[in-house]
């Protein structure tokens, strides 16, 4: 019996529809062979129903989201919407409402992809980052006081529970087992300045290591030298497992070392719950509906969509896929305009190369 999925689909802004348009092509060209069912609902969330209506994520949709498979996330931001609202009331709303506290953000050159790292190519660039995605300085502790006077006083704090690391960490220790790789999960955090988050980290990323996961090697990096690592020697990582901001910042490095945000997809996960997609670049406002824009980031988050939801077959075709697509040599660059083909045209000729 063939399962079948719901799949709550939002477009959100700029290129964003585009991109999914494509991503959607592929799944159900990956579902039709794999037989898995996909039933695709529209959601029309992002900046152009803001600015009309005020809504954000109405609170019928949040109920609806929650009894979804998953959701399927194009691009959050408009030019003509004062930056932060979108993006807190949309993107983080949704991680924190449905409690995606895992981000999984692949780091992998594919063959033939420009990096701007000199010498390095696909052997080297191949690890993940885990980002903790529910607490820390998002949670949107602190205040300010005396605004607006000389005396003004602002603080954010980062927060986390051992309830918070701990679970991140399981996911990042089963993944670690489970990639199979070098076995070795670095944890990235500042802990020699941090001294009360970073060690709470740090104790509980051994504790758990020497526990229940002897098999896997335990490391730790700073992060300000784990910037420096993914330019210099990105081959020494396997899985990163790190806090909500430091993960956000390293993420970024990650993207451009992989070929940029045409490429680059990631996951917000709960493990236990509802799961949202999304290629990580923006909604590129300027190449809106010129069928300029690299839709491989949403055929990547979308078969990690199919890999989170147990349909490794559907998922592995995929990217088996998008990895002959770019070995072929055809699609001559990641950025928008110079992929030697159209947004539609890449996306047929990837649907036709999965098998
Ligand atoms: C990301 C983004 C978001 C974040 C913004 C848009 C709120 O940068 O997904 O990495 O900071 O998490
Ligand atoms: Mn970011």
């Amino acid at each position: 019996m063939s399962k079948t999925y719901n799949i709550a689909v939002m477009g959100g802004d700029g290129t964003g529809p585009e991109v999914l348009a494509e991503g959607i092509k592929v799944l159900k060209v990956a579902a039709e062979k794999h037989a898995v069912q996909l039933h695709f609902v529209d959601y029309d969330l992002g900046g152009e129903r803001y600015m009309k209506t005020g809504d954000l994520v109405p609170d019928s949709c949040i109920e609806e989201f929650k009894k979804v498979d998953a959701i399927y996330l194009g691009a959050i931001g408009h030019p003509d919407v004062k930056p932060g609202i979108l993006e807190t009331g949309i993107l983080l709303k949704l991680r924190f409402v449905l409690d995606q506290y895992i981000n999984l953000r692949p780091v992998k050159l594919y063959p033939n992809v420009e990096t701007p790292l000199k010498d390095k190519g696909p052997e080297d660039i191949d690890f993940v980052v885990i980002r903790e995605n529910s607490g820390g300085i998002y949670t949107g502790m602190g205040g300010a006081v005396k605004k607006g006077t000389p005396n003004e006083i602002a603080t954010q704090i980062m927060v986390y529970s051992r309830f918070e690391v701990d679970r991140c960490l399981k996911y990042a220790y089963e993944l670690t087992r489970k990639r199979n790789k070098k076995n070795m999960l670095t944890l990235v955090h500042k802990s020699n300045v941090l001294t009360h988050t970073g060690d709470l980290w740090v104790r509980a990323h051994k504790e758990m290591g020497d526990r229940d996961f002897k098999d896997i090697k335990q490391d730790y990096a700073h992060v300000d030298a784990t910037t420096m690592w993914f330019v210099k020697n990105p081959e020494f990582f396997d899985v990163i497992v790190t806090e909500n901001l430091f993960g956000d910042i390293i993420t970024d490095i990650g993207a451009m070392i992989q070929g940029g945000m045409g490429i680059a997809a990631g996951g917000n996960i709960n493990p236990e719950g509802v799961s949202m997609f999304e290629p990580i670049g923006g909604s590129a406002p300027k190449y809106t509906g010129k069928n300029v824009i690299n839709p491989l980031a949403a055929i990547n988050a979308a078969a990690m969509m199919m890999d989170t939801l147990g349909e490794t077959k559907a998922a592995k075709a995929i990217d088996n896929a998008v990895t002959e697509a770019l070995k072929s040599g055809k699609i001559k660059s990641m950025s928008a305009g110079k992929m030697g083909m159209g947004t539609r045209e890449l996306g047929d000729y990837v649907a036709s190369l999965v098998k």
